[in-house]
């Protein structure tokens, strides 16, 4: 179910702007990569490009493939709405339906595609979901009260809940913890750990504490200046990244003298 991506010398634009140049990297199926990186290096817009989202940006572009299990996300015929159900995506504000009950988020993804399962069938995927975003217990004597009432926590929880729902094969994650407290932090921080046996997950985040708990590899991208793109300057073992950096740029960066 989890799959590899493998991205080779991808320029990725806005308009005429080259935001992101020559990223590569190769992704095993069944870890987790985080991307690190000062504000504006480029980290959530390669992220878009893993399924397909920075095309719904006007003037949103790439040059080059992204390999999921060795098929081009951007090949001739590839249904770009399959590729973003293939490529989950949990995003830094929880955004649940607010108005939609629990249960409906939950099977939001399904609902969405006019998808015709019976009451039953929706029952287990939104008990699966929600368990396997470690929520269940917390919600399962209210599913049909508003996603909004949730704290943040158990919104993103929820968000999750709806991404793994529809039985994706890699979970891409920009900053999913930045606006919560340290406690529910730790929370989807275990939860990654959880989901990591059944998915590749992609994290972005600007916690190097996280990157250095959570993630197997780290990729560090860094921008040479204003208006020149963004690259990826590492990408190695989390432990190495954070102990023996071979780049200059990625020591600075972790030790704090930038960014
Ligand atoms: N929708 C957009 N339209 C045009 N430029 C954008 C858009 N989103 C981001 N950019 C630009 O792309 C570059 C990389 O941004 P981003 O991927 O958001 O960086 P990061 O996530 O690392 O902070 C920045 O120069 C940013 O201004
Ligand atoms: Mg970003």
């Amino acid at each position: 179910m989890a799959k590899s991506i493998d991205v080779d010398n991808l320029n990725v634009y806005y308009g005429d702007f080259l935001a992101v140049e020559g990223a590569s990297i190769n992704i095993a199926p069944r870890t987790v990569t985080a991307f690190i990186g000062p504000s504006g290096c480029g980290k959530s817009t390669f992220l878009r490009t893993l399924n397909r989202m920075h095309e719904v940006i006007p003037g949103g572009r790439v040059e080059g493939k992204v390999l999921l299990d060795g098929e081009d996300l951007y090949g001739p015929g590839v249904d770009p709405v399959n590729v973003r159900r293939t490529v989950g995506m949990v995003f830094q504000k929880a955004n649940p339906f607010p108005t939609m009950s629990i249960y409906d988020n939950v099977i939001a993804g399904y609902k969405i595609a006019g998808s015709r399962k019976n009451k039953r069938e929706f029952d287990d995927i939104v008990e699966r979901s929600l368990k396997g975003a470690n929520l269940w217990e917390e919600v399962k004597s209210r599913l049909q009260r508003p996603g909004a009432g949730l704290s943040g926590g158990q919104q993103q929880r929820l968000c999750i809940a709806r991404a793994i729902a529809v039985e994706p094969s890699v979970l891409l994650m920009d900053e999913p913890c930045s606006a919560l407290d340290p406690i529910s932090t730790l929370a989807i921080e275990d939860l990654i750990s959880e989901l990591k046996v059944n998915y590749t997950i992609v994290i972005v985040t600007h916690n190097m504490q996280q990157a250095a708990r959570v993630s197997d590899r780290t990729a560090f991208f860094n921008l040479a200046g204003v208006g020149q793109p963004g690259r990826m300057i590492e990408y190695d073992e989390t432990a190495k990244i954070f102990s023996n950096p071979t780049q200059k740029a990625t020591e600075d960066y972790i030790s704090g003298r930038f960014g």
